[in-house]
């Protein structure tokens, strides 16, 4: 009906629509009271004037394409992305069953809201776990719970950057923390990666930045470990220019050939800031991750959590808690550090097989990813697109880098959520692919 329009009275309505009068002066009472009619004495009921919202036309809402990338392959497609663990892997049995001893056994101040900084259970633990396997030296206080590593480093873009900023990142790095950490007016500097982690003799010496960014376990993506001596010129240059380091130790448990390195905080834990995640080691479902920080930053770090979102859920906190507490962490790290390594080794076995001296393998003694550099392959667009038209998804390491044009023929592969008939399948797959490019470029 439209505005003016005479409604016809209850009486006939009802008897129109064969239901008691009641039920329609009820909805003409409901309609009255909602606004969208109005009486008028002696006339009846009218519709009211300005109660229709034109709809947007269907094209100012253009369709999105729902479909995932790898929609087209169904169950198909073989995807090597990057830091995903096995997710068939996950000890869903025991964390249902702490999960359920939380829910049933937490005090009901657990279901209020809880502090910004995170729950004292997981926090306490956490403190010991981080001193006793990554030689992290910190007081409860300064760690903050947060929802995975990339809250803790969007915490710390807003906590450090402001207009005029500069901060210092190893290139290339993912383009997602490029992009968080750009804040109006902030320079970012990127220093240039080699197999080694960043390369400290390279730091720009005539700014104060506020940061420098690393991913010294594991760079992301090239794979390196940074060695002792840079971690140590990296400290220095810190010192000298007044900055803080970012340490990113998001991918620092999963190493191969030896004992995890340590982190960097624990050479200089008042110049570090440390931030890691449970997203590699159980689940990023979880979204749980954490932030330490330096005493002078714990109450701005705090309040800033609190305006972002309060906190992170407390009842996956209090599992996680129990979860680490009674030693399930360490034995499904030690687990799973066998079932990565056998998947590493496997598919390095196959890149070798497949493409012997065309490529070189970087960034394998660590974590769930490693990368390929073919010596005779450029990873253009097309190409790349070709590579998943014939069924595998691989990475180009391009993508993240800030100096373009000096990693087109590297990509990522990652491994962690991969059988080895998935790999062995998904080389296959590749190989086919770059002989088929190679082929038609020869014919061309
Ligand atoms: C270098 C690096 N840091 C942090 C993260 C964020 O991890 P999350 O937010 O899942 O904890 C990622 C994601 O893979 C990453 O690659």
């Amino acid at each position: 009906m439209h505005s003016g329009e005479r409604l016809p009275s209850t009486r006939d309505l009802a008897a129109s629509l064969r239901v008691s009068r009641n039920i329609v002066v009820e909805a003409y009472e409901q309609l009255l009271a909602e606004g969208y009619i109005e009486g008028r004495h002696g006339s009846g009921t009218f519709v009211s004037e300005g109660t229709y919202l034109e709809g947007l036309a269907d094209e100012k809402f253009p369709s999105i394409d729902m479909r995932s990338d790898s929609s087209r392959y169904e169950t198909e497609l073989i995807d090597f992305r990057p830091g995903i663990p096995a997710l068939n892997l996950f000890p869903r049995k025991l964390w249902g069953q702490l999960a359920e001893y939380t829910y049933i056994n937490g005090p009901d101040a657990a279901f209020g809201y809880g502090k910004p900084e995170g729950c004292e259970e997981l926090r306490s633990v956490l403190t010991r776990y981080l001193r006793r396997t990554r030689g992290v030296i910190c007081e409860q206080e300064q760690l903050i719970i947060t929802t995975g590593a990339t809250q803790a480093l969007s915490l710390i873009a807003k906590l450090m950057l402001a207009d005029g900023s500069d901060a210092v990142i190893e290139d290339p790095i993912t383009h997602e923390i490029q992009t968080m950490f750009s804040m109006p007016g902030t320079t970012l500097y990127p220093v240039p990666v080699d197999h080694q982690g960043m390369q400290t003799q390279l730091l720009p010496l005539d700014i104060q930045p506020s940061f420098v960014y690393v991913t010294p376990s594991h760079q992301y993506p090239l794979g390196g470990v940074l060695p002792i001596q840079r971690r140590v010129q990296l400290i220095q240059y810190a010192r000298s220019t007044g900055c803080y380091i970012v340490e990113d130790d998001y991918d620092s448990e999963f190493r191969y050939e030896s004992a995890p390195v340590s982190s960097l905080q624990g050479l200089d834990p008042d110049r570090v800031i440390y931030i890691g995640t449970f997203s590699k080691i159980l689940s990023p479902a979880l979204r749980m991750g954490y932030l330490i920080l330096p005493q002078s930053l714990i109450a701005r770090g705090r309040n800033l959590k609190r305006l972002t979102d309060l906190h992170t859920p407390s009842m996956e906190q209090l599992t996680l808690a129990r979860f680490i507490d009674e030693g399930y962490l360490d034995r499904h790290i030690a687990k799973m550090r066998k079932i990565y390594r056998k998947r590493r080794d496997f598919l390095i076995a196959t890149l070798m097989a497949s493409f012997a001296d065309r490529i070189t393998i970087m960034g394998h003694s660590t974590g769930l990813h490693l990368v390929v550099e073919f010596t005779d392959v450029v990873f253009t667009p097309s190409l790349l697109d070709a590579i998943e038209q014939n069924g595998v998804k691989i990475y180009p390491v391009e993508v993240h880098a800030m100096n373009k044009g000096k990693q087109n023929h590297r990509i990522i592969l990652g491994y962690g959520n991969l059988t080895e008939a998935e790999v062995a399948k998904g080389i296959q797959r590749l190989a086919a692919a770059l002989s088929q490019a190679a082929r038609t470029s020869s014919t061309a």
